[in-house]
């Protein structure tokens, strides 16, 4: 089979064909798209625990079983509790071999059916983002159609999936970006408006939009503090990321006197994978599609996510 394959880190990756991959137990997907997660550029920098090479990257991806279109649970034993992940838990495309090649090797149980409405690029793009922008927005911030929410850098995959979940829930949905042309995206898809996180006025941002119920971050850093103070009395934070790094000034002082509540949250269980889906069959969502590669062009859509560029996912269609 083809595949896409990091040979060494911080070195391009190469296309080329090798061993299809054995069932071991499983199935075998012929894969028809796979999408990409930053998680992915991570691996490539080294910046992932247990990182071994070559490897196969890849976490999301639909194709064919037995000739059926089928959605992949990304997930590897999330375990029994509901509340956290097994000390065993880990995730499709590191350390097993991943999605972006002609086949993978699945357990029976982490496939599903497609959803119908969306073609196989739309549904590729779905599983990793979507699982963890609905536990986070969903099981630990426990959004409601009442609540006013802050989606922070919309541009990115998981924040522009938690962006359409909470619009779907019928919640006013502001957001913030580093690209005001993100902003305007997010403005037309529904967004009651937007703030540049390189450029804002917090304070009357705060003023304008009358503060937040709910906040989904995955940049952390100082700017963090931005957030707690936009957070309305009882308001609930939760951040799945730290692509700014620690947050360094925190003010207890705020977080007790509002009554605040800040969750960290990681991917999400096979169940709530499967509401997910279900949620996103019910409201008839659509991902939204940066880009199509083939995986020939494989460093230009690594190199697209890494500058940031996109708005929605970067997806590879797979002959
Ligand atoms: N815990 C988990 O289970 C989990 C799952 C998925 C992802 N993650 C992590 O979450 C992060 C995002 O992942 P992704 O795949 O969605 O990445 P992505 O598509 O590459 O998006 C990167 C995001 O960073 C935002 N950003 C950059 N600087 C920011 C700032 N100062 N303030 C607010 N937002 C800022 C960008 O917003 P704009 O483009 O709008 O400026 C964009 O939303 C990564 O760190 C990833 O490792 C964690």
């Amino acid at each position: 089979m083809k595949a896409l394959i990091l040979k060494e880190l911080g070195q391009p990756l190469i296309v080329s064909d090798t061993d299809d991959p054995k069932a071991n137990g499983g199935i075998i997907v012929d894969v028809k798209a796979a999408a990409m997660n930053h998680r992915d550029v991570w691996i490539t920098k080294g910046m992932y625990p247990g990182i071994k090479v070559p490897i196969i990257l890849g976490s999301d991806g639909v194709g064919l079983y037995q000739g059926k279109p089928v959605i992949i649970n990304p997930n590897h034993n999330w375990g029994e509790s509901e509340q956290y992940q097994s000390s065993t838990y880990h995730i499709l495309g590191l350390p097993t071999q991943g999605t972006f090649a002609g086949k993978v090797r699945v357990d029976a149980d982490k496939i599903r059916p497609k959803p119908e409405h969306l073609t196989m690029e739309q549904a590729a793009a779905l599983p990793l983002g979507g699982m963890t922008a609905y536990r986070a927005l969903m099981t630990r911030c426990q959004a409601r159609k009442e609540d006013r929410v802050l989606i922070s850098g919309v541009g990115g995959g998981v924040a522009l999936f938690a962006f359409q979940f909470a619009l779907a829930l019928g919640c006013e949905v502001w957001v913030t970006s580093g690209s005001d042309w993100k902003i305007a995206k997010a403005e037309e898809m529904g967004a009651a408006g937007g703030l540049n996180y390189k450029t804002a006025d917090w304070k009357s941002f705060g003023k304008q939009t009358g503060g937040f119920d709910v906040i989904i971050d995955s940049a952390g850093g100082d700017g963090f503090m931005n957030l707690v103070k936009l957070c309305n009395p009882g308001g609930r934070i939760c951040f799945y990321g730290g692509t700014r790094g620690n947050i360094s000034k925190l003010n207890p002082q705020i977080i007790f006197w509002k009554q605040l509540s800040i969750f960290g949250s990681t991917m999400g269980s096979d169940k709530e994978f499967n509401d997910m889906v279900d949620f996103v069959d019910r409201h008839k969502i659509v991902p939204v599609i940066d880009s199509i590669y083939t995986l020939e062009g494989g460093n230009d859509a690594f190199l697209r996510m890494e500058k940031g560029l996109q708005f929605g996912k970067i997806v590879f269609n797979i002959q």
